[in-house]
């Protein structure tokens, strides 16, 4: 046995990611894939990479040097299920099972009890960053067991994304945690993509500008604390041209965003924890509204405002939406932060906020440069109840809410759906809120169930005897 790392799956995620580890000192990697034309094809691509090949799974788990360990890369569900059922009558006990894929952290739980049973190590970790990121260095997020981290962490600090000189991997939590933490993080993407594309829509619609000047505002952007991954992509492709019809490649595109589920697991999940991620939801909720056609078609001649959307001042208005952007983008962060800390406490995960934080500065889809003064904000007061609420974010939301009611100001009455942003303001209102309308609500579920309330001025549980004579009884406390 040669390698001390095989990969199984050969589509793009799986064949960059075994190149990775194949280009970093000291490792020999084993490739495996179900069809082994495929497997053929990567490595007559990539002679430099020395790959050890095999034609079936006896065949990879002997090219193994002992303890074995191996990632999956293929499709999360079915597929995923079926190569381990492989896997384990092959390796040994003490081996390790690595799936690389976007599973479902409720999967990775149930499949990491299985394994277990027979002595084998399973690790769930997200690996996110893309098929760059998984060649070049992406940012890596594994559960599992200690003892499983303890062989895996040189290995992948070897191949992760180095951010301010440290690898962006860490171990974050036990069985399901790393899977749960991808999770969210593909739900911040969600977030942050929809924002993006509602600030580009309002630029566009209220100053008329092209798709390749907007371009240049986002590669502006992209220089100051907006600075991150996504607005880079953004100019890109907001520059791109169709080479069919010299139109911006934007105007091409059919406006109905695709999902693979990733962003709607965090808000269900968040929905089972009681977490308000709405800024997530909206995104979304907005990728299904847009892949709605029928709909939409039958609503398009239902009546908008009556007047034309212009903005006086262009220049200011592009910095009020830069500004809610900002505001908008540290709440999605904050919501999703909030999931994070409500699912280790469910789970039993011992996750530390700061290096997440530290994690993602590198290799992920969200990398920004806003992420240091998460892992900061962490730092400073582990304890910290809400994102939001932190010193430095505190003074980004103070600076930038007049922009940010501006900007949702001007949506609603331009008729331009802004969902992440005007969920996101709604949220922030509403946390920050004395008193909430939830009061009575409470009064209502009263009303018509009975069930109950507190006093603002005593202790206890309430009910007031609505179809009697309306005076306040003390009851069981029903919630
Ligand atoms: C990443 C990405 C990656 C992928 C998602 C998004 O972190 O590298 O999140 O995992 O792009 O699958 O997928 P959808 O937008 O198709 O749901």
């Amino acid at each position: 046995a040669q390698a001390n790392i095989g990969v199984v799956g050969m589509a793009v995620m799986g064949s960059n990611l075994a190149r990775n580890l194949a280009s970093r000192e000291g490792n020999t990697v084993a490739i495996f894939n179900r069809s082994f034309s495929k497997t053929q094809s990567v490595l007559d691509a990539h002679p430099e990479a020395g790959f050890i090949a095999a034609h079936d799974y006896q065949e990879f788990a002997d090219s193994l040097q002992k303890p074995r360990a191996a990632i999956i890369m293929v499709k999360a569900g079915g597929p995923t299920d079926a190569v381990i059922e492989e896997l384990v009558k092959v390796f040994e006990p003490g081996d390790i099972i690595v799936d690389g894929g976007n599973a479902l952290f409720t999967d990775t739980i149930r499949r990491e009890k299985a394994v277990r049973e027979t002595g084998i190590n399973f690790v769930g970790a997200g690996i996110s960053g893309g098929e760059e990121g998984a060649l070049l260095g992406p940012s890596i997020m594994p559960g599992g067991s200690d003892a499983a981290w303890e062989k895996l962490g040189p290995i992948f600090r070897s191949i992760a994304a180095i951010a301010e000189g440290e690898p962006c991997v860490t171990h974050v939590g036990h069985d399901g945690a790393g899977h749960f933490v991808k999770m969210v993080h593909n739900g911040i993407e969600y977030a942050d993509m929809q924002l993006i594309a509602e600030a580009y829509d309002l630029i566009r619609r209220g100053t008329g500008k092209s798709p390749a000047e907007i371009a240049e505002i986002f590669a502006e952007w992209n220089k100051g604390e907006l600075e991150s991954y996504l607005i880079e992509i953004t100019a890109e492709v907001l520059r791109q041209v169709d080479a069919k019809t010299g139109k911006p490649l934007v105007d091409v595109i059919v406006d109905q965003a695709g999902a693979k589920g990733t962003g709607a697991w965090t808000v269900q999940t968040a929905l089972d924890l009681g977490i308000p991620v709405s800024g997530i939801a909206e995104a979304v909720f907005a990728r299904s509204l847009s892949s709605k056609p029928a709909q939409r078609a039958a609503a398009s001649a239902l009546p908008g405002p009556d007047e034309k959307f212009v903005v006086a001042d262009p220049d200011a208005f592009v910095e009020d939406v830069r500004q809610a952007l900002y505001a908008s983008k540290i709440i999605a962060y904050s919501q999703g932060f909030d999931e994070i800390v409500a699912g280790a406490e469910q789970y039993g995960w011992d996750i530390k906020k700061g290096e997440i934080a530290k994690i993602w500065r590198g290799g992920c889809i969200i990398r920004a440069r806003f992420l240091n003064r998460i892992t900061e904000a962490y730092a400073e007061n582990p304890g910290l109840v809400a994102l939001v609420t932190a010193p430095f974010f505190a003074e980004v939301v103070t600076s930038t809410q007049a922009a940010w009611r501006r900007v949702v100001v001007a949506a609603a009455q331009a008729g331009i759906p802004s969902p992440a942003f005007s969920s996101s303001l709604a949220y922030y209102d509403g946390l920050r809120a004395d008193r909430l309308p939830a009061a009575l609500v409470q009064g209502q579920r009263d009303f018509f169930g009975a069930h109950t309330y507190k006093r603002v001025d005593a202790e206890g549980t309430f009910h007031t005897l609505w179809s009697g004579d309306r005076t306040e009884i003390e009851a069981e406390d029903t919630h």
